[in-house]
């Protein structure tokens, strides 16, 4: 069976581009692959070293991960502070990494230009973590959107370079892993592009049904088509794409036909759109406070992970050091 291996950033609320990008897919995922899903917290502090918000990000991640469905009884669930063979791992694969590398990466280059002031060495070596938390579990297959590709691929150069300098073939090359046909790109509210965190472009798991129809009905538009049959501009092709994701089919053919035939108000579009959006996040809002708010549940399901991540990543670990040369005496 293979090994499928994803992080997420404790950083911020997940969005319906999560949802349908990654989440929804994890959830599948999760019976078809042996499956390691954790929260990066250490990845975090590289930017956002607050110890007042780190918990509660932590918290809220993991109980959205939750309510959306990854089954801790199924996969293996785990926090990655909670897992000190990934830091230890790192430190080892960091002998391998030539500085300059890892200056030459572009994460690492858009972070000095966007925070001159805060070039932390744990920024640099961000590639080098991620590379610990997938080699530890000598992941296969690594679920990531296209701004972690590059770091992907130094985890092969990584794992490559291991192997040769100890001749060994002991590390396999984890592949980046994008769902094929199921992927879908969820556009955002603002008229253009993916759905983002920028004000007003996204749509939030713990969004509340008021909170979704303001967005909705503030979704960007145009004064609507003049001629039959005419081209979607793209705020319009987008807010269709909306409903393709969350209503049913004679909706969907409804709306497209009265757009077809200029007859469309964009009000009842809208309505009908946040309707079903509230539909599919309302339940889960419900799951993410509950859980959120259910301690013990959070403290057996990160225990429970943890133990299994040590597990793994231990029994790697203790290859790793052996081909190194660290012995026992
Ligand atoms: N760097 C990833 C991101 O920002 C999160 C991450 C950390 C990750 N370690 C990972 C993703 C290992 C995949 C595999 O999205």
């Amino acid at each position: 069976m293979e090994t499928v291996l994803s992080g997420i950033r404790s950083t911020g609320r997940l969005h319906l581009g999560n949802y349908f990008g990654a989440l929804r897919n994890f959830v599948k995922m999760q019976h078809e692959a042996k499956c390691f899903f954790f929260i990066a917290d250490y990845h975090s502090l590289t930017t956002h070293p607050d110890p007042k918000i780190l918990h509660d990000n932590v918290r809220g991640v993991l109980s959205e991960y939750l309510a959306a469905g990854l089954d801790p009884d199924v996969a293996t669930i785990y926090i990655q502070s909670d897992v000190p063979q990934v830091t230890e791992l790192q430190l080892l694969l960091s002998m391998h990494a030539p500085v300059g590398e890892l200056e030459r990466t572009a994460s690492f280059k858009d972070k000095i230009r966007k925070h001159p002031d805060n070039v932390n060495a744990g920024l640099l070596t961000y590639p080098v973590l991620m590379a610990a938390d997938i080699l530890g579990h000598r992941a296969d297959k690594v679920p990531v959107g296209k701004d972690q590709e590059q770091h992907l691929e130094m985890t092969r150069v990584y794992a490559r370079r291991f192997n040769s300098f100890y001749g060994v073939e002991y590390f396999n090359e984890p592949q980046a892993y994008n769902f094929g046909t199921e992927l879908v790109k969820v556009p955002g509210l603002d008229g253009s592009g993916k759905m983002g965190k920028s004000e007003g472009n996204g749509l939030y798991l713990s969004d509340s049904d008021a909170d979704i129809r303001k967005k909705v009905m503030r979704a960007v538009s145009d004064s609507g088509p003049t001629e039959p049959n005419q081209p979607m501009a793209e705020p319009i092709a987008n807010l269709f794409t909306l409903l393709k994701l969350v209503s049913a089919p004679d909706v969907v053919s409804h709306f497209t036909d009265a757009y077809n035939a200029c007859q469309i108000r964009y009000g009842d579009l809208k309505k009908q759109l946040a309707e079903d959006i509230i539909a599919l996040i309302a339940p889960i809002r419900e799951r993410i406070e509950a859980i959120k708010a259910d301690s013990a549940y959070l403290h057996r399901v990160t225990s429970e992970g943890a133990e299994k991540a040590r597990e793994s990543s231990s029994k790697t670990l203790a290859e790793v050091r052996e081909i190194m040369g660290i012995h026992k005496f």
